[in-house]
C-alpha cells in the first residue's frame, strides 16, 4: 500500500521533453526514444488517476515542432494513432474524458479523424480529464481567441466592454475544462528549464518542476514525487501568505 498524498493539485501539465537526446546518448534513431515515450504514457495517466488529480494535460506536440524532418513527423502522429486507438477502451472503463487542445485542423485527415472518433467515444465521460496538446502553441490560442472575441463583437454576439480574465479564458482551447482550466503544477522533463510556449495563460500561477531526466524515463515515481514536493510549495497568488 502507497501512502495517500495531500495536496494533490487539481491540474498537472506535462512537458513530455528529451525523447531524442534518450535515444541518441543510447546510439539509437531519435524515433526510437519517441516510441519509448510513447510507452510512458499509460502508466502516467494511470497515475494521475490513482492520485486523484482531476485535469491531466500533456504537450505531444507543438506548432513549432512542425518545423522538425517529416520523417520524424510521420513516427510522431504514427504513435499518436496507435496510442489513441490502443488505449480507448480502457481510458473509457475508467471514466476519462480526453479533451485536445491546439489546431487539430492542421492534422492529416486519418490523424485527425482517429481523434474526433476517440474525443466523441469519451465525451460523456465525467473522470480524470486528460487532454493532449496536439499542434499547440499558446501564442496561436491567444492570437486565435483575439481573432474570435473580435468576430464575435463584429457579429453583434460580444461588445468590447464585455472583455475580462473570465470571458477570455472562454475563447481559450482549455474552456472545456471549466473551473479546471487553470494550471497548478507543470513539469518538464529532460532538463531544460523553459515553457517552450505552453499555457502560457494557464499556468500565470502554476508552480513548476524541472526534472534532470528524459521522458522515456519517467515513471509514476517521479510523478507521485512531484506532487509531494508541490503539496510543501507555499502558493501566495501576490499575497503575504497563503492563508489570507
Ligand atoms: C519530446 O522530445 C517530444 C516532442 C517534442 C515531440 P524531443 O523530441 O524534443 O527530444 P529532445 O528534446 O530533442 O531530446
Ligand atoms: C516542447 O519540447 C514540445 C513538446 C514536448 C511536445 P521541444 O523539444 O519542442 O521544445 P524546445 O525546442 O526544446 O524549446
Ligand atoms: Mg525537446
Amino acid at each position: 500500500m502507497t501512502r495517500p498524498v495531500s495536496n494533490v493539485p487539481k491540474h498537472v501539465a506535462i512537458i513530455m521533453d528529451g525523447n531524442g537526446r534518450w535515444a541518441e546518448r543510447r546510439h539509437h534513431p531519435r524515433v526510437f526514444g519517441h516510441i519509448r515515450g510513447s510507452a510512458k504514457i499509460k502508466p502516467i495517466v494511470q497515475e494521475a488517476d490513482r492520485l486523484g488529480i482531476k485535469a491531466l494535460t500533456l504537450y505531444a506536440f507543438s506548432t513549432e515542432n512542425w518545423s522538425r524532418p517529416e520523417t520524424e513527423r510521420s513516427v510522431l502522429w504514427r504513435l499518436l494513432k496507435k496510442y489513441l486507438l490502443r488505449e480507448r477502451d480502457g481510458l473509457n472503463e475508467k471514466n476519462v474524458r480526453l479533451h485536445v487542445i491546439g489546431e487539430l485542423e492542421r492534422l492529416e485527415s486519418e490523424v485527425r479523424a482517429i481523434v474526433e472518433e476517440t474525443l466523441e467515444m469519451l465525451k460523456n465521460n465525467t473522470g480524470l480529464q486528460l487532454s493532449f496538446a496536439i499542434s499547440y502553441g499558446s501564442r496561436r490560442e491567444l492570437v486565435r481567441a483575439a481573432r474570435r472575441f473580435a468576430e464575435d463583437c463584429l457579429a453583434g454576439r460580444q461588445v468590447p466592454e464585455a472583455m475580462d480574465e473570465d470571458v477570455m479564458a472562454g475563447y481559450l482551447w482549455t474552456s472545456d475544462l471549466g473551473s479546471l482550466r487553470d494550471v497548478d503544477l507543470v513539469i518538464r522533463t529532460s532538463g531544460e528549464k523553459r515553457i517552450s510556449n505552453y499555457l502560457l495563460w494557464q499556468a500565470a500561477y502554476a508552480e513548476f518542476s524541472f526534472l534532470d531526466l528524459c521522458w522515456p524515463d519517467f515513471g509514476p515515481e517521479h510523478l507521485r514525487a512531484a506532487v509531494e514536493e508541490y503539496g510543501n510549495r507555499d502558493r501566495r497568488f501576490g499575497r503575504i501568505k497563503s492563508e489570507n
